[in-house]
């Protein structure tokens, strides 16, 4: 099997956060002391994924461009990709099509946060199931507000629904898709749906179709954090800025990862900590190679 590749979906006008979000990107937004998308790009790296690419707006993609250039920072590949109108989430295939070149994905959306232990073993095990796909599920206390997975009495997916107005569980699938090689021709299969958009659960239905779709549930020692609203967003915040201060330890931070799973030097990892020495991230940074 070929390496599995990266995408990040950051695209989007994220009307909800209006008018935050009217002169930047959602996904350029802070949570705590990094911007949203080095979270959904920790969880990428964790998967042990080197090339992504970045799909964003036109207007977007300059201000992504001046904050991750092109990845060599990390020991990364990044390909830079727009979107030019927000027509669902699937599409994310059919633009990435080229780049992917017949390689299996792991995508994810921009503005998802995720957090737990073991989150590396988790995506391993997703990543060695040669054929399909594997979406990732959550219990969540409000499961309308998102894709919702619905199972049969033996616990067995039987169809995923989108923003269904009566849940048929409480598990929401999380915006991770883990998907084989032939997700941007199923892609170009989907017609798009009354809102206009290639629907992302219309992709997994033909995965289930098939009968090659696995939904793994998160347990409850995971955080997927919601960033959709505005008191969410600041609760996503405040989950980052109170484990790191207890911990002394960083969340969602490609720096770290690069350095520890030793695809940068020590000497590169010094030159990003010296850049931010002026805050608590560069000071992290540094203590990194000092203290185990
Ligand atoms: C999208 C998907 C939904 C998924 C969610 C995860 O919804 O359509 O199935 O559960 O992402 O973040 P959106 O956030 O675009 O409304």
């Amino acid at each position: 099997m070929t390496q599995r590749k990266g995408i990040i979906l950051a695209g989007g006008s994220g009307t909800r956060l209006w008018p935050i979000t009217m002169g930047v990107s959602k996904q350029l937004l802070p949570v705590y002391d990094k911007p949203m998308i080095y979270y959904p790009l920790s969880a990428l790296m964790l998967a042990g994924i080197r090339e992504i690419a970045i799909i964003t707006t036109p207007e977007d993609q300059v201000q992504f461009q001046r904050l991750m250039g092109d990845g060599s920072q990390w020991g990364l590949s990044f390909t830079w990709i727009i979107q030019p109108k927000p027509e669902g989430l699937a599409q994310a295939y059919v633009l990435a099509e080229d780049f992917l070149a017949g390689s299996p994905s792991l995508m994810v959306l921009g503005d998802n946060i995720f957090f737990g232990h073991g989150l590396p073993q988790m995506l391993a095990r997703a990543d060695a199931k040669p054929n399909g796909g594997t979406v990732f599920g959550y219990r969540v206390a409000d499961p309308e507000r998102y894709g919702v997975v619905d199972f049969d009495n033996q616990g067995n997916v039987r169809a995923i629904i989108e923003k269904p107005v009566v849940a048929p569980s409480h598990y929401a699938v999380t915006g991770l898709y883990c998907l084989d090689a032939t997700a941007p021709q199923k892609a170009r299969e989907i017609s798009p749906s009354a809102r206009g958009e290639l629907e992302i659960v219309s992709l997994l239905e033909m995965y289930l179709a098939e009968g090659t779709l696995s939904v793994e549930t998160m347990g409850r020692g995971y955080a997927w954090l919601d960033t959709g609203t505005h008191e969410s967003l600041l609760d996503a915040g405040n989950f980052v800025r109170t484990l790191e201060l207890r911990q002394g330890l960083l969340i969602g931070s490609p720096d770290e990862i690069a350095f520890k799973t030793g695809w940068i030097t020590a000497a590169q990892l010094t030159a990003r900590a010296k850049q931010f020495g002026k805050n608590a991230y560069g000071h992290s940074l540094a203590a990194l190679y000092k203290t185990p």
